[in-house]
């Protein structure tokens, strides 16, 4: 797995970039929020929106993945299962704290931003980018509605601590649209952060493709503004001169998760909704001083390849970005592709989505 993640993050085999390329921008990243996401998980509130017990769900919707055809080798799925899982859940350097339980959540930084959605859903919030942007949004003075599928995880990370988060089930595969509204409540913004990381190849197709546009129908049922979208470097690879990236046939070999995450972004763009999409290079848990600053760069124009000015991003970066999307008037109706480096020059925040 961890070498399979290493072909997004060391970008594998060489290529020549592709034509049109816009350049990179390059930021520091703030800190003050960064630091609180990346020494803990999400912390915690009290449940103002009870999550039913687990197993509750409805029924799993019909989904037009369901009949996808069987990986034909054995040690193909093998090989490929773990590039897919690492694609959706690399092996963090920081496990260990990771995984712990968090301690209360810190106070809210400030009051919201003018302008900021008063709350946000979050879907895939006990995710490791998941987790992160809920503290962050917790840290910049945003209610949030955590969606989770697992009431226990939930509460090991420390939500049930933090007023300022109702825990509320969300299956994007499990429940309808209209339960997924009903999760989604009076939030006004949808931050997605979710991915498959199982071994079922047909699950990406379920979770990164048809449950996404599950959400944005729910998002568009909610009366939400603005959904911002978690994908990936490299979904549009073939659609700009790519298809033989070797990261790309790589990562995309088990389930064609990266294919699958480009149709969920498709359905997100036509859905009629505010949105963004944040395509991140190889997720690391370390720390923004360690992996380094923001680099953003316009649509297609990152690849991994060793031409990039960088090929992985922290996690707690990421989540600065997914939450800033909601804040920046800048970032709507934009794709910005996201990597990191330590040698790259600080930008200001003002310009992470004038790409
Ligand atoms: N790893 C990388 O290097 C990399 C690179 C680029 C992009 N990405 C993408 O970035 C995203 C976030 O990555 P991550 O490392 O934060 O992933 P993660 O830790 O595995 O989080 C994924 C989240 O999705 C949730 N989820 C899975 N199936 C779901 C479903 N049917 N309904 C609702 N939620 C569901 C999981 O729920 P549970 O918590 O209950 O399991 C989890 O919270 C993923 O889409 C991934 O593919 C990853």
């Amino acid at each position: 797995m961890a070498a399979i993640t290493g072909a997004l993050r060391s970008g594998g085999i060489c290529q020549s970039p592709a034509p049109g390329r816009r350049g990179p921008r390059a930021a520091a990243t703030p800190r003050a929020l960064a630091a609180r996401a990346s020494t803990a998980p999400a912390g915690g509130a009290t449940s103002a929106a009870p999550l039913p017990p687990q197993n509750q769900t409805q029924p799993q919707q019909a989904s037009r993945h369901e009949d996808a055809a069987p990986v034909p080798r054995r040690a193909l799925l093998s090989a490929a299962a773990a590039a897919a899982a690492a694609l959706a859940a690399a092996p963090p350097p920081r496990a260990a704290a990771d995984e712990a339980p968090a301690g209360p959540a810190a106070a809210p930084a400030a009051p919201a931003p003018a302008g900021a959605p008063a709350k946000v859903f979050v879907a895939g919030a006990t995710g490791q980018t998941g987790r992160r942007v809920v503290q962050q949004l917790r840290a910049a003075g945003i209610q949030v509605r955590a969606g989770v599928r697992d009431t226990r995880k939930a509460q090991s990370l420390g939500f049930a601590f933090d007023q300022g988060i109702e825990l509320v089930a969300c299956d994007v595969v499990k429940q309808s649209a209209d339960e997924l509204a009903a999760a989604i409540g009076d939030a006004t913004a949808v931050i997605c952060c979710t991915g498959y990381t199982g071994l079922n190849p047909a699950g990406f197709g379920q979770v990164d493709e048809t449950g996404t546009e599950n959400l944005v129908d729910a998002a568009k049922r909610a009366g939400v503004g603005q959904v911002v979208l978690l994908t990936s470097l490299l979904t549009n690879a073939p659609g700009v001169g790519q298809a033989d990236n070797p990261n790309y046939k790589f990562l995309n070999l088990f389930g064609g998760v990266l294919d699958h995450k480009l149709a969920g972004e498709r359905y997100l763009r036509g859905s009629g909704l505010g949105w963004t999409i944040v395509r991140p290079g190889g997720l690391a848990s370390a720390a923004p001083e360690e992996v380094g600053n923001l680099i953003v760069s316009g649509e297609d124009t990152l690849f991994g390849l060793d031409t990039d000015p960088g090929r992985q991003i922290s996690r707690d970066t990421v989540a600065e970005v997914l939450v800033a999307a909601l804040l920046d008037p800048a970032a709507r109706g934009r794709v910005v592709e996201i990597v990191a480096s330590p040698s790259a020059p600080a930008l200001p925040r003002e310009r992470w989505f004038d790409v």
